[in-house]
């Protein structure tokens, strides 16, 4: 075939851009680690120098740093001044955990990312699975950092009130399981809001487990919330009125025996409340920088976490409403919606 130039021209731009947006990754992980957004958001512009003393970091180092935040548009230049500074919509991303855009963790997760790419690259060849539980260190609290920023904006404000009668039932005093509950953020974040319910955490992963439950006597949440190693499978079947998997059934081996136990475990009018990453049904649905993200997230940790469980169902993180839907009915729940989105989420219910 003969080579168009212009189009290799134009590929060899978007191939430089990608480039230097891998090769920057390693660098938001260092800012974030050692508060440099954070610095130059809250007392910028600042020099090299500058901000350098204000993080007790070396100035040749950050000099180069600030250079490639400022080329890679991550943080403005002023060239008569010599300074740099942070535009608010450029903070709200990098600097400020509790915004409803920060992305500042998501270098803990592109680390682990290339830390476990030896795995992958054997299961690729093996076909076996690598679970979370042998994954490099760094990808539990960035996964936890990450998702946070949505949960703190919408799990209360909007995804519990969109389900059918559940946030009466968490005021007057419900109990609640949080299954694949990670660090617990969402399960922390519940209890907060509702101090009336009781709220049981669940994960395979035991790292996660205790990761949860320091955060929450951090947070001194007292016994209204508790949290045990248990697989999704296997955690005690008590009656629960509410039963929340926040981004993790598509993770699952067994995502269909996973949702029988759910069917199991709910009191009677209990509902199940699946957060999912969006997504489109088709691949085609999902060509777009959305997709493109949640495409590799997923080649290299939903998809092989789940083929190394029993049942390697492997829906993998753009799955779509279908597929869900699928899972969910084949485990016996009758009733099936969307509840709520975001531009991040979908968020279904399904009921007995
Ligand atoms: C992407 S993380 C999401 C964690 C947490 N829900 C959050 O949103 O921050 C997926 C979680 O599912 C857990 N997980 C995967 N398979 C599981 C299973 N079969 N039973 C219980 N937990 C599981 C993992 O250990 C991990 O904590």
């Amino acid at each position: 075939m003969e080579v168009d130039s212009d189009r290799l021209n134009a590929f060899m731009g978007k191939m430089i851009t990608e480039v230097g947006a891998a090769m920057n990754a390693s660098l938001v992980l260092l800012g974030d680690k050692l508060g440099l957004y954070r610095a130059l958001a809250a007392k910028g512009p600042m020099n090299s120098a500058e901000l350098a003393s204000a993080t007790g970091t070396n100035e040749r180092y950050v000099r180069e740093w600030l250079a490639s935040q400022a080329a890679s548009g991550y943080v403005e230049y002023d060239s008569t001044s010599g300074k740099f500074s942070m535009l608010p919509e450029q903070a709200m991303a990098l600097a400020d955990e509790d915004s409803p855009v920060f992305l500042g963790a998501v270098g803990n997760v592109i680390a682990a990312a290339f830390l476990d790419e030896p795995k992958i690259t054997d299961a690729f060849k093996s076909g076996k699975g690598v679970g979370w539980n042998r994954r490099s260190e760094c990808l539990f609290c960035g996964t936890a950092r990450f998702f946070r920023t949505g949960y703190m904006h919408h799990l209360v404000q909007e995804w519990l009130p969109a389900l059918d009668g559940v946030v009466d039932k968490l005021k007057r005093g419900a109990k609640v399981a949080d299954v694949g509950c990670g660090h617990g953020v969402s399960t922390r974040l519940m209890a907060e809001a509702f101090p009336n319910s009781r709220f049981y955490g669940f994960d395979y992963h035991e790292g996660s487990i205790a990761a949860a439950r320091k955060a929450a006597t951090e947070a001194k949440l007292g016994d209204r919330v508790s949290f045990a190693v248990h697989s999704a499978k296997t955690y005690p079947a008590e009656g629960y009125d509410l039963v929340c998997f926040f981004d993790c059934l598509h993770d699952m081996g067994d995502p269909v025996g996973a949702g029988r136990h759910v069917r199991d475990s709910l009191a009677p009018h209990g509902t199940w409340m699946i957060v999912e990453p969006a997504a489109g049904d088709r691949i085609e649905d999902n060509l777009n920088p959305l997709g493109r993200a949640f495409y590799s997230f997923s080649t290299f940790l939903c998809v092989p976490n789940s083929l190394s469980q029993p049942g390697g169902y492997a829906l993998g993180a753009q799955a779509g409403e279908a597929a869900i839907r699928q899972v969910v009915t084949d485990a016996g729940f009758t009733r099936f919606r969307r509840a709520a989105q975001t531009p991040f989420n979908l968020v279904y219910e399904a009921k007995p």
